[in-house]
C-alpha cells in the first residue's frame, strides 16, 4: 500500500529525531512491500523564520491533503519574546485543532531495562507500570476565552476552561474503548471539588462506565492524582483527562518511565488520519549535536502504522526493536550518565538492524 506522510520537522532536535523516524519507516516499507510518500512542510519556529507565521496555510493544507502526520518538536529560545500568536506553540495547537484531533494518547510504560533509570523506589516499580494517557486535545483552557482587561487591580489577564458535553462525550468514549482492549480500568481526574467544568466531566463520565459494565472506573482528584503516580503508578491503566492536566501529568509519568525521551504520543480525531509527535520539545540545548534520544519519535512512527494505517505488525517490529536494542544496552546520552554513550543516528543503526 502507498501512504502519504506529512513531516514536520520543526525546531531544535525536530529534524534530527524525525530523520531517524523516517529511516526507519524506510526500512519497514521494504521489509513489508510497502511505499511511503514523505512531504516535509514548515512549523513552529522554522515557519517563522521562512514565512514570518509559524503555521502556514499550505502547511495546514499539506497535513490535510495527507494520511497522516510525523511531527518532531517546535519551540526554542530564539522565538519565546514573540506575542502569544506568533509564538511556535500556537502552531502546534492550531494544527491539532486545524485536524480536529481531540485525543492524545500517550503511553507510559517502564520498560524492563530501563528500570535502574526510573527515579522511584525500586519496590514500588518492582511489577513496573504500563498506563494509557488519554489526553482531551482540542478544548479546555488551551482554547478557551482568553484575553487581557482592567480589572479591581489594574492590569490583569484571564483563560476560560471550558467544556461542552459533545466534547466530554467522545473523550470519554475513546477512553472506555482504549481500556476494553487493556487493561478494563479507567480513572479519569478532574477537579470536581473546585471546577464546575470538572463536574460536568465527571457527571459524563460516570454517564459513560454504566455502558461499559465490564471496566472498573474511578475518578480521582488532580492533585491526589499528581501523588499517586509517584506513590504507585502500577494502580493506573487508562487514565482520562482534560487539556491541561493531561498535559502536566504526562511529563510527570514520562519522568518516571526514566527519560522523557522515550515518551511517544498520537493525536487522532474522527477520521484515520492523525499527528503523532514525541511528548518532549525541542530541546535547543543539544539540537545538531547528534546527541538526541530519537526513540519516542520512532515509536511515534510506529503509532502511525498502527493507529492510521491498521499495520499492526510493522509497529510490533517496531517496539520490539526498541525493545532489544535498550536490552542489549544501548543508551543514547539522556540514560548514559555520562558513560560512553550512541549518537542519535548510532542507535538508529542499531534499531534498524532489529528490523
Ligand atoms: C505537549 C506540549 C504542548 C502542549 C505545548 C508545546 C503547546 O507541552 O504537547 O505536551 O502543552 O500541549
Ligand atoms: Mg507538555
Amino acid at each position: 500500500m502507498k501512504y502519504n506522510i506529512a513531516l514536520l520537522k520543526g525546531d531544535g532536535i525536530g529534524p534530527e529525531i524525525v530523520d531517524s523516524a523516517v529511516r526507519v519507516l524506510e526500512k519497514i516499507a521494504r521489509k513489508y512491500g510497502h511505499e511511503f510518500v514523505f512531504t516535509p512542510y514548515l512549523i513552529g519556529g522554522a515557519a517563522i523564520d521562512a514565512c514570518g507565521e509559524p503555521l502556514p496555510k499550505e502547511t495546514v493544507e499539506g497535513c490535510l491533503a495527507s494520511d497522516s502526520v510525523l511531527l518532531g518538536a517546535v519551540g526554542g529560545p530564539k522565538w519565546d519574546t514573540l506575542p502569544g500568536n506568533l509564538r511556535p506553540e500556537k502552531a502546534l495547537l492550531g494544527i491539532r485543532a486545524a485536524m480536529g484531533l481531540f485525543t492524545n494518547l500517550r503511553p507510559a510504560k517502564l520498560y524492563p531495562a530501563l528500570k535502574g533509570e526510573c527515579p522511584l523506589r525500586a519496590d514500588l516499580v518492582e511489577n513496573g507500570f504500563d498506563i494509557m494517557i488519554v489526553r482531551e486535545l482540542t478544548g479546555g483552557i488551551y482554547f478557551g476565552e482568553r484575553g487581557m482587561r482592567e480589572g479591581k487591580w489594574g492590569e490583569e489577564a484571564y483563560d476560560t476552561e471550558c467544556y461542552s458535553r459533545m466534547e466530554i462525550e467522545r473523550i470519554a468514549k475513546v477512553a472506555f474503548e482504549t481500556a476494553m482492549k487493556r487493561g478494563k480500568r479507567v480513572t479519569s481526574i478532574d477537579k470536581a471539588n473546585v471546577l464546575e467544568s470538572s463536574r460536568l466531566w465527571r457527571k459524563i463520565m460516570h454517564e459513560t462506565a454504566e455502558r461499559y459494565p465490564e471496566v472498573e472506573y474511578s475518578d480521582m482528584l488532580v492533585d491526589n492524582a499528581a501523588m499517586q503516580l509517584v506513590r504507585n503508578p502500577a494502580q493506573f491503566d487508562v487514565v482520562v483527562t482534560s487539556n491541561m492536566f493531561g498535559d502536566i501529568l504526562s511529563d510527570e509519568a514520562s519522568q518516571i518511565t526514566g527519560s522523557i525521551g522515550m515518551l511517544p504520543s498520537a493525536s487522532l480525531g474522527e477520521t484515520s488520519r492523525g499527528l503523532y509527535e514525541p511528548i518532549h520539545g525541542s530541546a535547543p540545548d543539544i539540537a545538531g549535536q547528534h546527541k538526541a534520544n530519537p526513540i519516542a519519535t520512532i515509536l511515534s512512527a510506529g503509532m502511525m502504522l498502527l493507529h492510521s494505517f491498521g499495520l499492526s505488525r510493522e509497529n510490533e517490529d517496531i517496539v520490539n526493536a526498541v525493545d532489544a536494542v535498550l536490552n542489549a544496552g544501548y543508551r543514547t546520552a539522556d540514560l548514559a550518565h555520562g558513560a560512553p554513550s550512541l549518537s542519535t543516528e548510532e542507535i538508529t543503526d542499531k534499531i534498524l538492524a532489529q528490523i
